[in-house]
């Protein structure tokens, strides 16, 4: 296999002595897509925080293309659960092409072809110019993933992204983001309380249980769920 684009060693965290996770290692390869499933409260989101250096461990390593990584970066980027994250006073092709416009990434024109490239892939073409307090909760964080693939980013973390939405559309945006990581090589971690979708789209899970966390593969994780 290729060399591993990122790689968590030994990640150890505990709130108020409260050991939260222990010895977490594992790595992530170009487009692969790894699910983090376990109950809620287990420390799935406190994984993805430290993952995205919003977070410090207490001791452990983070390498990104073999380096330490100790700061946020735009390689790596963490969709929150929350909805709401995307720029309330900007229509949707505005909040996708912002980041690539601010940072330079891409010339004005070429950032909102590209939006509006992600935007059509993601079904929105029809919502460009809506602005989101007038989107569903599904259609935001399908705005808010756009506006992360439209910086390539070589990592890409998302916390039960679908919650809210049904689950046919769920299929299809896993079926999107597939596609768009193999054409970008972005990796994807995601959080699912879902345990079929987590089997149907990850390879591998990062399954936390009774205060340990193992890495498996979907094969072994249909033994545990019984399928
Ligand atoms: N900043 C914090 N300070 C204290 N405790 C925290 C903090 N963040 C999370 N926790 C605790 O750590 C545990 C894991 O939280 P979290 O990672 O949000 O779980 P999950 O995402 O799996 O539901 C919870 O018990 C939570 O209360
Ligand atoms: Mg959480």
């Amino acid at each position: 296999m290729s060399k591993a684009v990122f790689e968590a060693i030994d990640i150890c965290k505990s709130f108020d002595e409260r050991k939260i996770l222990k010895d977490v290692t594992f790595s992530l390869h170009k487009s692969e897509i790894m699910a983090i499933v376990g109950k809620s409260g287990c420390g799935k989101t406190t994984l993805l925080r430290i993952l995205a250096n919003l977070e410090l461990p207490d001791s452990g390593e983070l390498l990104f293309d073999g380096q330490p990584q100790k700061n946020p970066t735009p390689n790596i980027i963490f969709i929150q659960q929350d909805y709401n994250q995307l720029l309330p006073w900007k229509s949707v092709i505005n909040n996708v092409a912002y980041p690539a416009i601010a940072t330079k990434k891409y010339s004005k024109e070429d950032a909102f072809r590209r939006a509006k490239e992600l935007l059509e892939k993601m079904d929105l073409a029809e919502f460009v110019d809506y602005y989101p307090r007038e989107l569903s909760g599904g259609m935001k964080q399908r705005v808010a993933i756009a506006r992360a693939l439209i910086m390539e980013p070589k990592i890409l973390l998302l916390d039960e992204p679908f919650g809210a939405v049904d689950r046919e559309s769920r299929e299809k945006v896993y079926g999107i983001i597939k596609k768009l990581c193999n054409e970008y090589g972005t990796a994807v971690l995601l959080v699912t309380h879902n345990l079929q979708e987590a089997k149907n789209v990850a390879k591998k899970i990062i399954y936390f249980e009774a205060n340990t966390v193992k890495i498996i593969t979907s094969a072994e994780f249909n033994k545990i769920i019984g399928v």
